[in-house]
């Protein structure tokens, strides 16, 4: 036996021993093998260890016994090698984008350095301190009470919406509520979003297998003309910041929706309020659900931007009327996220911190906006839109050249940008000019410029 493997126990060393001499053919199907006194005679070991070696092999199936006779190699079934494995190997590298990009302007990041790191960890220092068993159990599947009464008391102070807690249903993300909601309507209603639009929302949707159409956006948001035409009974919409034009929806347009909702029981609309918190001009834009008096609108927010991607927290709120089916198919349901980050959260909330937080951000981000909007304001062949809300906005360049030869171009300097033209799923949508989408929330205050000046030396 291998005596370099002092630490291992030696009944492990004689199972791996005896495994490799089967796998290597050493001993064929159906042999006999050592009995256990033999070979423990011969390996001076006792033979309680020649039998934890033996009962491991024939708990994983290398080996049989038959009472009062001994141990038999099992039939043994070799996997097939694997020719295309390299193949695979090569076209998967292929597809890793090995670019190292100096200047990443990305939609989907937030500046790490303002996360309230210090705060984050005295509350969950403060909660396993505290000792609450119940939360080692599993609890509501619509996420823990103290949490959902903190949400209603926010989203009635911020976005003027009257909430019960028992209408509000904690998932892990955006995307793993819209799979709830998938199941309360049902795989045969027809759903729709808007194109341009989240890629991930799309794929969610269409992952799903339910019937998907894709509504064009114009100056006003989602187009009611192309959503009627559609014939869809569910609209995903995100009116407060159009995702990626920026467009604020207009009472009016939100108006006619919600009668396009009201007109047929089975339409509803869902509103993804994913980045309202930041709102840089004038007062918030108060939630479509505040309009709605018919319970037609289901709400939907996401602690990915105010907090971090990572949390993976996010919560939507559903009319009453939807309470009865939710609670029919709640039954085979666990919340997604952990009990523990779940009441750090209510902490959070509750103690005043995620208020002061948002400030400090929206504080930190406006001043990012602010350089940004200077520095454009030069150049009368750029310009700025969909940035009053939100963390990422739009840049539509007019010098001549196309979006991709604009982004190519800034790939070469290790800029990563990405064109509108890109969130389009149907090709016939597509924009008149060149426009990038520009997230800058990843961005440090104190590297803002020197991004900046990075991406108007390609583009203007
Ligand atoms: C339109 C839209 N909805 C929702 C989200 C948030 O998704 P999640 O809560 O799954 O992180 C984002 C994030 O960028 C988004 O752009």
């Amino acid at each position: 036996m291998n005596k370099n493997k002092r630490e291992t126990p030696i009944y492990v060393n004689l199972y791996e021993q005896i495994k490799k001499m089967i796998q290597e053919g050493k001993y064929s199907e159906n042999e006999k093998l050592p009995s256990k006194r033999k070979l423990a005679a011969s390996l001076k070991i006792s033979p309680l260890t020649v039998d934890a070696a033996y009962q491991q092999l024939i708990a994983e199936g290398y080996v049989y016994s038959i009472e009062k006779s001994g141990y038999y190699v099992a039939k043994q079934v070799e996997v097939l090698e694997n020719t295309t494995k390299q193949k695979y190997k090569i076209e998967y590298e292929n597809q890793i984008e090995t670019i190292d990009y100096k200047f990443a302007f990305r939609t989907n990041v937030v500046d790490t350095s303002l996360f309230p790191n210090a705060t984050w960890a005295k509350l969950s220092r403060e909660v396993l301190s505290e000792n609450h068993h119940e939360m080692l159990n599993i609890t509501n599947p619509k996420g823990m009470e103290p949490l959902r009464k903190e949400i209603a008391k926010y989203l009635e102070l911020y976005r003027g919406m009257k909430v019960h807690e028992e209408q509000i249903i904690i998932g892990s993300g955006t995307t793993s509520l819209i799979s709830i909601l998938i199941e309360i309507f049902g795989r045969d209603k027809h759903y729709a979003i808007e194109d341009p639009g989240y890629s991930k929302i799309y794929h969610l949707y269409k992952g799903n297998d339910v019937k998907l159409s894709l509504i064009n956006v114009d100056d006003n948001g989602l187009s009611l003309e192309h959503l009627i035409n559609a014939q869809a009974n569910i609209v995903h919409i995100t009116p407060s910041h159009q995702f990626p034009t920026g467009i604020v929806m207009p009472i009016q347009r939100r108006n006619e929706l919600l009668n396009w909702a009201i007109a047929s029981t089975d339409r509803y609309i869902i509103e993804d309020d994913y980045d309202s918190e930041f709102r840089f001009q004038g007062k918030p834009i108060p939630a479509l659900q505040g309009l709605d008096n018919h319970q037609k609108v289901i709400y939907m927010n996401t602690f990915t931007k105010t907090l971090a991607p990572s949390f993976r927290m996010s919560y939507m709120v559903l009319p009453l009327k939807l309470l009865t089916k939710y609670k029919e198919i709640s039954a085979h349901h666990s919340c997604t996220v952990p009990n523990f980050e779940q009441y750090i959260m209510y902490k959070f909330m509750n103690g005043g911190y995620f208020e002061r937080h948002i400030n400090r951000m929206k504080n930190q981000y406006r001043q990012k906006l602010d350089i940004i909007l200077k520095m454009i304001q030069k150049y009368p062949n750029i310009e700025i839109k969909g940035h009053e809300t939100g963390l990422h906005f739009l840049l539509v360049i007019d010098t001549g050249a196309s979006e991709q030869t604009i982004i190519q171009k800034a790939k070469k300097q290790r800029i990563e940008i990405s064109g509108l033209s890109s969130y389009y799923k149907i090709q016939g949508h597509k924009n008149s000019k060149p426009t990038l989408v520009i997230g800058y929330s990843g961005i440090k205050t104190e590297e803002i410029e020197t991004y900046m000046n990075a991406l108007i030396n390609i583009i203007s």
